[in-house]
């Protein structure tokens, strides 16, 4: 029988469950303590003022971007590469997103390249650096370019919980932060999740209003809002995990460790660079190969499930190209048609590793 080594989530141990339990008892299931909780303690742990749940990582983005008052004919710029909700929100809005290149080296935004964007644009208001995979992009540089044009900083921290750079949090460098807790993150709720991170109180105070139907403590509806709040029983969740999300961290780290060393003399596979500033928290461990395909599919054959995180670059999505015109970002290019996403979660047994390692060699032998 052939190993099957596979992406797997995290584990939600039993006295997560409960804890979710005394929330099903006490019949409060939204807009209770729990969810308060877990936003105190994500805002403590991140080192921000304010952190506002809400139902998943795409309206984590939302809500920042209509919090800060972003809507039509405003110019967003954010990376090429990347999941699409980094995009989405910003069409959803109606606003123009405008792309940026990526660092070739760390895959995130580049900074140069963002500059230059900026310059040329007619109207920018904010940008979205990704933290992609789990490294931060250069916040200093990024933040410098923001100071220049007045623009307002979301980061998007889906993929990068508890990440650091240059001593600082992912989700507290911006001026906001928007985190995913979708299942397979580096931390999750047992299901859909977000949350919102930010210094801003009048910021924090339109966000809250947002996620519930634009309503007021005074039951007045003063905004157009719909429903993006979290669960009481995935805040539970998400309280639970908070406790586990920096060893689980670790352990993805080892796990890449071991990657990146034992793939070291394969010249064909390029793999990760983790700057010097940073800690690199792996949500995905992604190599390059100038044979993916090939890679790929050797993998498959001996049981080694792998991703494709993204195969295709956010502006050239035909949702997108519908609506914006094309644009050449020769970095992101070269780089979706490289890259494989290696299992990658924090009880990957070293075993599992060595196999997937093993196999690469052997393919390239
Ligand atoms: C970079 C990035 N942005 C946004 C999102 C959206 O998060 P969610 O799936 O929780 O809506 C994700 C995760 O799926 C992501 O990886």
């Amino acid at each position: 029988m052939t190993k099957r080594v596979d992406f797997t989530t995290v584990g939600v141990a039993q006295e997560t469950i409960d804890d979710v339990v005394e929330v099903l008892d006490s019949g409060r299931f939204v807009k209770g303590p729990v969810g308060e909780r877990f936003e105190d303690k994500f805002a403590e742990k991140t080192g921000v003022e304010h952190a506002v749940c809400v139902s998943s990582g795409t309206a984590a983005l939302l809500l920042a971007l209509r919090g800060a008052g972003i809507g039509p004919g405003d110019q967003v710029l954010v990376p090429g590469h990347s999941f699409f909700a980094t995009v989405s929100p910003v069409l959803t809005l109606g606003a123009d997103p405008v792309f940026v290149d990526i660092d070739p080296e760390t895959y995130t935004m580049d900074p140069t390249d963002l500059a230059e964007k900026a310059a040329d644009a007619a109207n920018p208001e904010a940008v979205i650096p990704v933290h992609i995979y789990g490294l931060m992009a250069d916040m200093a540089a990024i933040e410098a370019v923001a100071e220049e044009h007045d623009l307002f900083v979301l980061e998007d921290a889906c993929q990068a919980h508890f990440a650091e750079r240059n001593g600082v949090t992912a989700g507290d460098a911006g001026d906001a932060g928007a985190f995913s807790f979708y299942p397979s993150k580096n931390m999750t709720v047992a299901g859909d999740g977000g949350m919102v991170t930010t210094d801003d109180s009048d910021l924090a105070r339109r966000m809250r209003q947002l996620r519930n139907h634009g309503r007021d403590d005074d039951g007045v509806h003063r905004a157009l809002g719909l429903n993006y709040r979290l669960d009481e029983t995935n805040a539970a969740v998400g309280v639970a995990q908070l406790g586990r999300v920096e060893r689980w961290n670790r352990n993805r780290q080892t796990a890449a460790e071991r990657y990146t060393d034992a793939l070291a003399n394969v010249s064909e596979v390029t793999t990760p660079t983790e700057p010097a500033d940073a800690s690199h928290v792996y949500h995905l461990y992604v190599i390059q190969s100038p044979d993916r395909d090939a890679l790929r599919d050797h993998l498959e054959s001996n049981g080694i499930d792998t991703g494709l995180h993204y195969g295709t670059a956010l502006h050239e999505h035909p949702a997108v190209t519908d609506q914006i015109p094309s644009v050449t970002l020769p970095e992101t290019e070269a780089l979706v048609d490289r890259i494989l996403s290696l299992p990658m979660y924090p009880e990957i047994p070293e075993g599992d590793v060595e196999y997937v390692t093993n196999t690469i060699r052997e393919f390239y032998r």
